[in-house]
């Protein structure tokens, strides 16, 4: 943006270059407001540390009390007392923010029921033990043709409002903790909704830093 900024002021600049550099830097910005929206508000530095799964949830919904309510969302939280794992928080929180923020909007019209469940789990096939997350909701549900589109970065649905940003950002901390993130989803008919499950592994032995 300051190499644009320094690059209008130019005065061997025709005006029709300086147009676009005008509208070069009017999108920068744009999407400069995007990352620092999606990004920015969690970040943090540090190393990894203890963190207690359902109660940064649980301060993540603080956030978004008023929009429940206003929307008629029914709050199910069944999460367990679980033992902590070693993770960044601010990412976690992150993660829980972009999936709980998705589900509210896929219910904002029509209301409905935001369930959490979290247990402790021996994952079968990976023979690892962690917690296991289910985020439920009882939104629109994603259609069938996008749903392999919904990870990919800038994709989304929500014209204005959306960045498409959240599950490709969501993906990636998962990965970063040696996780796993899987959605199921139903559209249409009376039974819609969807469900995404996250497996985050406790640290092993050997495996972790
Ligand atoms: N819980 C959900 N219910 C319905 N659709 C969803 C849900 N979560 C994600 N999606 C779909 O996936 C798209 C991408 O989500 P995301 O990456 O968070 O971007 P954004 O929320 O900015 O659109 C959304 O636009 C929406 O179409
Ligand atoms: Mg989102």
């Amino acid at each position: 943006m300051n190499l644009l900024f320094l690059a209008v002021e130019d005065p061997s600049l025709s005006g029709d270059a300086r147009e676009m550099l005008l509208h070069a830097d009017q999108e920068l910005r744009r999407v400069g407001q995007m990352a620092k929206r999606s990004l920015g508000f969690f970040r943090e530095t540090s190393t990894m540390v203890a963190v207690d799964i359902p109660a940064i949830i649980r301060e993540v919904l603080q956030i978004f009390t008023r929009r429940l309510e206003v929307s008629g969302i029914t709050l199910k939280d069944e999460m367990d007392d679980l033992p902590s794992l070693i993770g960044f928080p601010g990412e976690l929180r992150q993660l829980f923010a972009n999936l709980i923020g998705n589900a509210v909007d896929a219910m904002a019209k029509s209301g409905g029921e935001l369930r959490l469940r979290a247990t402790s789990k021996l994952h079968p096939r990976r023979g690892e033990s962690g917690i296991v997350l289910l985020i439920s909701d009882t939104g629109t549900g994603i259609a069938p043709e996008i749903r392999a589109r919904i990870f990919e970065p800038f994709f989304t649905t929500k014209n204005d409002v959306g960045t498409g940003l959240g599950l490709y950002v969501s993906q990636n901390i998962v990965e970063k903790h040696l996780g796993m993130i899987r959605v199921r989803s139903v559209a249409g008919g009376t039974r819609h909704g969807t469900v995404f499950k996250i497996f985050l592994p406790y640290p092993m032995d050997g495996k972790r830093h």
